[in-house]
């Protein structure tokens, strides 16, 4: 029998350790072209929290987001491990989500009930379910077989 997959609530002293992160990158982004600094936090399974910041570049392809910036922490630190939970910080107006190649590279290591929270410095941040962000996603397992 197929159950719906039920994601485990994040503690408030949890979140509140995601938020303190995520907004602590705020200060470290470098976005001198598009003055729109973000800022990543990622729990994971493990209970570890990494971060990033943006990273722009004059030529502004090369530029990083935030959120790879921060999955290449947890790879650089510990290795691939599950994200339980992203937290994404912006000074914009209103929350910003993950783009779409973020969505993609978060989905390499999305636990499969992982959470996104979303805000702005204002708090209160908006959450949704990253299946739900990035339904019918490309991953691994579509690989799986194939070129053997
Ligand atoms: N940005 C992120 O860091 N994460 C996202 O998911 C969306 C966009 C950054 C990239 C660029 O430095 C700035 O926001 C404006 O696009």
């Amino acid at each position: 029998m197929n159950r719906p997959l039920i994601a485990a609530e994040i503690s408030e002293a949890t979140l509140a350790q995601l938020r303190k992160a995520a907004e602590e990158m705020l200060k470290r982004a470098y976005a001198p072209y598009s003055h729109f600094p973000v800022g990543a936090a990622l729990l994971t399974g493990s209970g570890r929290i990494f971060q990033g910041c943006n990273i722009e570049n004059a030529a502004y392809p090369s530029g990083l987001c935030a959120e790879a910036v921060a999955i290449g922490q947890m790879i650089a630190t510990l290795g691939p491990m599950p994200i339980r939970a992203a937290y994404i910080a912006c000074k914009g107006h209103s929350p910003a989500w993950p783009c779409g190649s973020c969505r993609q590279r978060l989905n390499e290591f999305a636990s499969p009930t992982m959470w996104v929270y979303t805000a702005t410095l204002a708090g209160n941040p908006q959450r949704m379910a990253f299946s739900d962000l990035l339904p019918n996603g490309f991953g691994a397992v579509d690989l799986q077989g194939i070129g053997q």
